[in-house]
């Protein structure tokens, strides 16, 4: 039985404590999941993020199995699902935000499979995926080429990877240590310190991906000190 207006709202409010509503989602019926900035954020994150890798995600993804990693409350994976896309897979590390993923699947009413799971142990999926995408959280990974590794391993085709960069415009590849993180403790809460632990450049996240097996792989988009990357095998 679909859920009333009530109880949606309810497990709206419900599930915005520790870690709150991160991700903006429409729910249906003129709610949305979000009320505050968490980390810094826009106020409707991934809005913007997603307007910048839209365009290169195909528009009918019919028959495409795709698998959003960091899903968070699952944004992207609804995306790629109202794409058509035949099997969704969101993964997260805090089960938290699967459980926000779950209930807005519901609310949605949209079939996603979405599983509390590390980048790291992306090998016990099983499985390859034509679309992977790989948004906002290879900066925060301590075992950088680990994860890409487990990032090329699911990965069939294509990946979509945004993250944290160093701006610096060099043709020589680099990757930035930086030693805050939003996991730090209380006191990075809500504050705009960087995130993360590695800030590659965009020539180096080029050539990580290249590193893990895909040859043609090309930047999509830079903002700030955000950019991202397109890989295919
Ligand atoms: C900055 S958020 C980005 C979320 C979402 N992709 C977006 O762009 O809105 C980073 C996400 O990655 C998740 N995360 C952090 N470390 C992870 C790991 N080792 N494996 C899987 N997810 C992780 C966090 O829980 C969080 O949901």
């Amino acid at each position: 039985m679909p859920l009333s207006k009530q109880q949606v709202r309810q497990r709206i409010a419900e599930l915005d404590s520790d870690p709150g509503w991160y991700q903006d989602i429409d729910v249906g019926d003129g709610m949305r999941t979000k009320s505050r900035v968490i980390w810094g954020e826009d106020p409707d994150h991934p809005r913007r993020r997603w307007e910048q890798i839209a365009g290169a995600i195909p528009v009918d993804l019919s028959g495409m199995s795709v698998l959003d990693i960091g899903c968070n409350a699952g944004y992207f994976a609804f995306q790629a699902k109202q794409r058509g896309a035949r099997y969704v897979c969101g993964v997260d590390l805090k089960p938290g935000y699967i459980e926000q993923a779950r209930f807005c699947a519901e609310a949605k009413d949209l079939d996603v499979d979405f599983r509390t799971l590390s980048i790291y142990h992306l090998a016990r999926l099983d499985r390859q995926f034509d679309l992977v995408l790989c948004i906002g959280l290879l900066y925060h990974c301590k075992y950088l080429m680990t994860a890409l590794e487990q990032v090329a391993a699911v990965a069939r085709t294509t990946v979509i990877a945004e993250s944290a960069i160093d701006p610096g415009d060099s043709d020589i590849p680099y990757v930035r240590f930086v030693r805050s993180s939003q996991y730090g403790g209380p006191d990075a809460r809500g504050s705009r310190r960087l995130p993360g632990h590695w800030h590659p450049n965009m020539t180096a996240l080029a050539e990580l991906f290249r590193e893990v097996g895909f040859s043609d792989v090309r930047p999509l988009f830079t903002d700030g000190g955000r950019g991202a990357v397109i890989a295919t095998r």
